[in-house]
């Protein structure tokens, strides 16, 4: 698959007379961006690994097994790829000082599109209050460096539940997505390993052969990007669609030699007929995305029943039904993954898209309630957030908004459906088993809202 795009002020900036023109005037200088090629290695430079517990050291380990090029202590002026800090043992803010500062040397050193990710516990309430301050004053420093990073380097953070150790399948898995170029637009976000997850070798460039997923609102935008991308991972792929996208959805479906399922996910036999579909075409059903989704924005004061209704119907009522029918059909309770796709107005809130946002943050608090549901069958679902995403729809928001909108994160672009196709196709991976219940943002650390 050919590199996505930046947009075009991106590519112009990003050379010559454009990059000259850009600094002399103080305009924004987006970075291009390293996305995902599985022929490319992991990193192309050194990864330094800073912490001194048995946590850290574990996963040095771990990272000289994957063949990267491991320091763990920053050689003066040496260029790195990645610099990954292991909290995992900090139990008072007092602590901190000393392996941030030092992770602050070695930031000059930090390649283009260079990462740094930490991995530390969740600060839950019941915990004594220096400990929790300790642990979620690392959320604070992260998001914070993350708008400190130029040149298309990210920082994210992994939190590793009790009995969760830095080199556990489940936080190795989040460390891979989040130094490869699959979290290219993932920026100051975190992710949850609460289970140590495992079992067996992972086929890292095709993580999905043998599965059978089935996408919704596949025909075109996104959920096309989310079809290509699981069926480039090895997935065998149903892409779903209504019967008016039926010769877009047939395009799809057949350059990547799936099938085409053409459904109105309203309908109220619609995960039925999912499950028979596949059974029948592909003799089994792994994964599910939920992707479809519509917009009928209004101001509340001018909203009626019918664009409320839709919204709801479509983006919500939809995929709780479809769940419902996944969940009752045994032949789905062999370590099944779906992935939900909300939006950051979900989560921040949008002018104009009370139905919307209503829609999008009941996606997020049916992820957190189904996960349990899921945990008996060592099943997982997630939610994908995407911010601003250059798809035919954000294409048509007139150009200023539109420009104001996509420079407003820290990475000064808009993603690609491809940045949120890489996010869903990880966590619907086995590698991603200890993963449940988390909401992802896609969003360049939006810098809007929450
Ligand atoms: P799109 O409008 O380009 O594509 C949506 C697809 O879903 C269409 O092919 C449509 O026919 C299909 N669909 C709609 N209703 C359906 C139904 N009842 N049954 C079956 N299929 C149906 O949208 P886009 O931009 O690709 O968005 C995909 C998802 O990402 C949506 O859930 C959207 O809310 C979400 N999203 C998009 C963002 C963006 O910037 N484009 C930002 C945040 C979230």
């Amino acid at each position: 698959m050919a590199a996505p795009q930046a947009d075009k002020y991106t590519q112009f900036v990003s050379r010559g007379v454009g990059k000259d023109l850009a600094k002399r005037l103080g305009l924004p200088q987006p970075a291009l961006l390293r996305r995902f090629d599985p022929t490319a290695p992991l990193l192309t430079g050194p990864v330094l690994v800073e912490g001194s517990t048995p946590g850290a050291d574990a996963l040095a380990t771990a990272l000289l097994g994957w063949g990267l090029d491991v320091r763990r202590h920053a050689t003066p002026k040496e260029k790195l790829a990645a610099i990954v800090l292991v909290l995992d043992a900090i139990g008072d803010p007092g602590e901190f000082s000393v392996p941030v500062r030092s992770v602050g040397a070695s930031l000059r050193d930090l390649l283009p599109n260079g990462r740094i990710v930490t991995l530390s516990r969740p600060a839950a309430a019941e915990l004594e209050p220096a400990l929790a301050a300790a642990r979620h004053g690392v959320d604070g420093f992260v998001r914070s460096l993350a708008k400190e990073l130029r040149a298309g380097a990210t920082a994210n953070g992994i939190l590793l539940a009790d009995g969760v150790e830095p080199d556990a399948a489940s936080a190795l898995a989040a460390l891979r997505f989040f130094l490869s170029g699959r979290s290219a637009f993932v920026d100051g976000q975190f992710l949850t390993a609460g289970a140590p997850g495992g079992g067996g070798p992972v086929d890292w460039a095709r993580p999905l052969t043998g599965r059978v997923a089935v996408v919704t609102g596949a025909a075109r935008g996104i959920g096309a990007a989310i079809a290509r991308t699981l069926a480039r991972d090895g997935a065998q792929v149903v892409a779903v669609d209504v019967p008016a996208a039926g010769d877009h959805l047939a395009a799809v479906a057949n350059a990547i030699h799936g099938t085409a399922l053409q459904l109105d996910i309203t309908a109220a036999d619609a995960g039925e007929r999912i499950l028979e579909h596949a059974f029948a075409r592909h003799g089994r059903l792994d994964i599910v995305v939920h992707n479809a989704g519509i917009t009928r924005d209004k101001l509340l004061a001018n909203m009626d029943a019918g664009r409320w209704d839709a919204v709801l119907a479509v983006n919500i009522s939809s995929q709780l039904r479809m769940n419902a029918a996944f969940l009752a059909d045994a032949r789905f309770h062999a370590k099944p993954k779906i992935v939900s796709v909300a939006s950051t107005s979900g989560i921040a809130g949008n002018r104009g898209q009370t139905n919307y946002a209503a829609s999008k943050a009941g996606v997020i608090g049916m992820v957190r309630a189904t996960a349990a549901l899921l945990a008996p069958y060592g099943g997982t679902i997630n939610a994908v957030a995407p911010g601003f995403i250059e798809t035919e729809m954000t294409a048509k928001i007139p150009f200023a908004t539109r420009e104001v909108a996509r420079r407003l994160n820290s990475l000064q672009q808009g993603g690609t459906p491809e940045d949120v196709a890489e996010a869903i196709a990880f966590l619907a991976s086995d590698a991603a088993a200890g993963i449940s219940g988390n909401v992802l943002r896609v969003c360049g650390q939006n810098l809007v809202g929450q």
